[in-house]
């Protein structure tokens, strides 16, 4: 059963990586289709449907309505603009976010981590298909990191990262106290993009964000970790 789920998702990889080849290829710049490109990665994948069974609030699935808007809220960060900054995504779905951030923004790692396995597994598929067709058409490609983890478990995998985003709605307080503290250990300057709010000295509040999610309009938050002296 496994091998053949296993030559089903290659097959499918095959099929959607020569469609998205042939339509990038037709294109001189990859940042002007850029969210044509991914939205086509994206178009069959349902969230939602994979991850039935998870039944703990946390695991609800939600994601931007389109990736359009993964941009609009990263446009406000002023770390992704230089060269070389990391960004992580804490609780990364599909991966939209990170291939989004990997496409429009001079990263040097973008790095997600998803509890789920089957969310996981199609965040990987993307990876191959967007190795494959888009990296080569990226000035300086950076490295996609996909992690099958529990984002409280693993800091050391994201604790050195210049931007987090966070879209945790419907996470419990335990494991968003745990990520707060974590938050504030990271270095000065760090900035963290988050549905919910986290109060806390060493978390500044800078900017707050209206994105359309797929459950309607959702206010985001952008803080900067600032260490007191
Ligand atoms: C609302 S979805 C956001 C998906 C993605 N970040 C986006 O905005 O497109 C939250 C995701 O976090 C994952 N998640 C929840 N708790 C987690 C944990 N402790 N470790 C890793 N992933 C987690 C869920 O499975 C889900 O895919």
């Amino acid at each position: 059963m496994k091998t053949e789920n296993n030559f089903l998702l290659k097959t499918f990889i095959n099929q959607r990586e020569k469609e998205i080849k042939s339509f990038a290829n037709a294109h001189e710049s990859i940042s002007k289709i850029s969210f044509n490109v991914l939205e086509m990665m994206f178009k069959e994948a349902n969230g939602s449907r994979l991850s039935l069974g998870y039944k703990a609030p946390q695991y609800v699935y939600g994601e931007f309505e389109r990736i359009e808007e993964y941009y609009k809220l990263f446009s406000n960060s002023n770390n992704l603009k230089s060269p070389m900054s990391v960004f992580c995504d804490l609780g990364s779905g599909l991966g939209k976010s990170n291939l989004l951030v990997a496409t429009m923004f001079p990263v040097s790692q973008s790095i997600g981590i998803e509890y789920v396995p089957r969310l996981h597994h199609v965040a990987l598929a993307q990876k191959q298909i967007f190795e494959n067709v888009i990296s080569p058409r990226l000035e300086k490609p950076p490295q996609i990191i996909f992690q099958r983890n529990d984002v409280v478990r693993c800091s050391d995998q994201w604790l050195h990262s210049d931007v987090v985003f966070i879209n945790c709605v419907t996470w419990l307080k335990k494991p968003l106290t745990r990520l707060k503290k974590l938050f504030e250990e990271m270095k000065s300057g760090t900035e963290i993009f988050t549905s919910n709010e986290f109060k806390s000295s060493y978390l500044h509040l800078t900017k707050e964000i209206t994105c359309e999610a797929n459950w309607g309009l959702k206010k985001f938050y952008l803080y900067v970790v600032r260490k007191q002296n």
